[in-house]
């Protein structure tokens, strides 16, 4: 750790890059090479989406994903013509098309990635206008792999696939379970299209290390649900998607991720890939994360804890002129389970290190109240993001706000999607993590 002369240590890894900036895909030159399986279908909204959102797109087709998807649409779809592998020994080209594209290109999608593609690419094989781009490409790859189960789980699949894992440029994505096209029920599916976008803004973020590789996080995410009778609850307005989008990023940084959370309002696709533990109250909350607190290597409580809740809830519906009875008396308190999760650790912290990461949704005076909540509730790192500005809060796709330790210089995130400020925060989290 370094000091700063003033008597405070900086927060480690919080200054590691990551770029801000509102849309991390606009501007970019994306390369979407697309194979033969069937889960090609999927890619020409995803083309389309990356194009709304700026991104300048070029699309390559294997002549198998000719045969599933129309390179017609992909080159409406992407503003720019699409190629197949006749284009690559066109007279008329000044260069060879594979280099241009391969130098062309910021960023590549890879998706979906099919057993022969992932062979050919795997033992250097350039004899395909898309596996020669590959070779030739040094930019990022986030590469998806769908095919029937039996091709994925079959020897020389999974040697190419773990071969993949030690090329230095390339996000690998395993396909998920599902039933499949060749109505097997297995692994086998594409990674949805909103974790490819996902995929895609982690490499311009932050690229391909995986330094939470061998790590195991706990998050914990979205409102708790209190209920007052069998049809009524109190809440509140978080969403969960920077507690979700924190697992998805230290998923994506290689960490097995361990998800807590009341009633979300995100995508569904955006949990694939998660172990996913549902609590929709804060007593169910408390249980789950005490269960898995003893595995985790560290933890980040992004969950909008209800402050309290009704001692014993109605069993029966409360009539209209009861229900104001119900607000008034009865409540309890709900303990902090931030303080509980640091004090378990620190009953044990030699040789337990568990570094806990917590966050404050402040108005007013961020800066005073979130010091304060640190040194109450003794976590490692806290973030507290103002949520009566513009650029941040519930239920917008950008965040800011205070990063504090115990003793540190506090360290100012400025407005950025919530994503970025996620690999932030990881990169802080991370080096406290003793494996
Ligand atoms: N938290 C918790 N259990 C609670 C309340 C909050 O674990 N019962 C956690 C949250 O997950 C978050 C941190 O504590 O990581 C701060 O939550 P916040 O709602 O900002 O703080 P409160 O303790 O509720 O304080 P106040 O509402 O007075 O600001």
């Amino acid at each position: 750790m370094r000091s700063d002369g003033y008597g405070f240590r900086s927060i480690p890894g919080s200054e590691q890059s990551v770029q801000g900036g509102p849309d991390p895909l606009e501007g970019r030159r994306i390369l979407v090479g697309i194979c033969g399986s069937i889960a090609a279908v999927k890619l020409p909204l995803v083309v389309s989406a990356l194009a709304k959102r700026g991104a300048d797109v070029r699309c390559v087709l294997t002549s198998s994903a000719a045969q599933l998807v129309s390179p017609v649409a992909l080159a409406s779809l992407s503003r720019n013509r699409c190629y197949l592998d006749a284009d690559q020994w066109l007279h008329t080209a000044a260069r060879p098309l594979h280099i241009e594209l391969a130098e062309w290109a910021e960023l590549v999608l890879l998706a979906p990635l099919s057993a022969t593609s992932l062979g050919r690419w795997v033992h250097g094989l350039a004899d395909t206008l898309l596996s020669s781009v590959l070779l030739a490409c040094e930019a990022p790859v986030l590469a998806a792999a769908a095919m029937n189960t039996s091709m994925w789980a079959s020897g020389p699949v999974q040697h190419n696939w773990r071969q993949l894992h030690g090329f230095g440029q390339v996000l690998p994505l395993g396909p998920t379970p599902g039933v499949l096209a060749c109505d097997r029920q297995g692994d086998g599916r594409m990674a949805e299209p909103a974790l490819l976008l996902l995929g895609l803004e982690t490499l311009q973020l932050w690229g391909c290390q995986r330094d939470w590789q061998g790590r195991r996080l706990l998050v914990s995410a979205g409102p708790t649900r209190e209920p007052l009778d069998p049809a009524r609850c109190i809440t509140n307005a978080s969403s969960g998607l920077m507690g979700v989008l924190l697992a998805q990023a230290a998923r994506l940084r290689g960490a097995e991720v361990d998800l807590v959370h009341g009633p979300l309002a995100v995508e569904p696709a955006l949990l694939e890939g998660l172990r996913c533990h549902s609590a929709p109250t804060a007593a169910a909350m408390q249980q789950a994360l005490a269960d898995l607190q003893p595995q985790a290597d560290a933890i980040a409580m992004a969950a909008a804890v209800a402050d309290h809740r009704r001692a014993q809830p109605a069993l029966h519906k409360a009539a209209k002129d009861e229900v104001s009875m119900l607000l008034t008396s009865g409540w309890e308190p709900v303990p902090d389970l931030l303080a509980e999760l640091v004090q378990r650790r620190n009953q044990r912290r030699d040789p337990w290190p568990q570094p806990i990461l917590g966050f404050a949704a402040q108005s007013g005076d961020v800066l005073a109240a979130a010091m304060a909540k640190l040194a109450r509730k003794g976590c490692d790192l806290l973030f507290a993001n103002p949520i009566d500005r513009p650029g941040s809060g519930f239920s917008v796709s950008l965040n800011q706000g205070w990063l504090l330790a115990p003793g540190a210089e506090p360290v100012w995130l400025d407005p950025a999607h919530k994503l970025a400020i996620a690999h932030r925060l990881l990169s802080a989290l991370g080096p406290l993590v003793q494996r």
